[in-house]
């Protein structure tokens, strides 16, 4: 396997997954805009393995996709996998969000992230799951990152994902995590 297609047509995504899989001499590439998959499944694994095997069995390559978000405990674990689909802005999302818990003391929340690699028969060979666990605050803490960084803090580090440097939020962070266990278990199937 050489070649890996992102399960995306976002630019954004596909530069992302090149830094996490950097190390490996791999040639990435988006999936052509016109195939759209849609994101039916339950958990962010079952739509991580759908992108990820549709691509593959369309394309007839191996291909990554990942899915992500947040999911918080006094709302039973939403918005979840309609994280994306809260709002139609960040600034929508995040205010929405702040909407719901006003009032409330239970702030914990985390994030979650699944990656899937499958073969060109749309077989999934690798999957795995990075957790970010922290607290929802009541106002907006920082400039940096997207989605819902400035309002996730992360106690350890006493400060929002949107405050740390993006190589920190690299390392700490769902995908992050999501990706380190992913990296030994992509090394050993392609010196195999
Ligand atoms: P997707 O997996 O890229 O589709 O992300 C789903 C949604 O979850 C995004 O649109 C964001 O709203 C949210 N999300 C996922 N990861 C992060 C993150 O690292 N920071 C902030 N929001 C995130």
């Amino acid at each position: 396997m050489k070649k890996l297609i992102v399960a995306t047509s976002n630019v954004g995504k596909l530069k992302e997954m090149q830094e996490y899989l950097e190390e490996f001499d791999l040639q990435l590439g988006l999936k052509p805009s016109e195939l759209e998959i849609e994101e039916t499944g339950m958990s962010f694994m079952e739509n991580a393995i759908l992108k990820a095997s549709q691509v593959s069995k369309i394309l007839n390559e191996w291909s990554i996709a990942d899915d992500s978000g947040l999911m918080v405990d006094e709302l039973n674990g939403q918005p979840g996998i309609f994280s994306a689909r809260y709002g139609k802005t960040d600034f929508d999302r995040i205010n929405r969000l702040l909407g719901e818990l006003e009032g409330k003391n239970n702030r914990q929340a985390k994030f979650v992230c699944a990656v899937a690699i499958s073969n060109s028969r749309g077989q999934i060979i690798i999957k795995t799951e990075g957790i970010c666990e922290g607290e929802i605050l009541t106002e907006r803490r920082g400039e940096s990152g997207f989605g819902y960084d400035p309002i996730f803090f992360v106690p350890e580090i006493k400060q929002t994902f949107a405050q740390m440097s993006p190589e920190l939020k690299r390392k700490i962070s769902h995908r992050g995590k999501a990706f380190a266990s992913l990296t030994p278990l992509l090394k050993s199937l392609l010196i195999r």
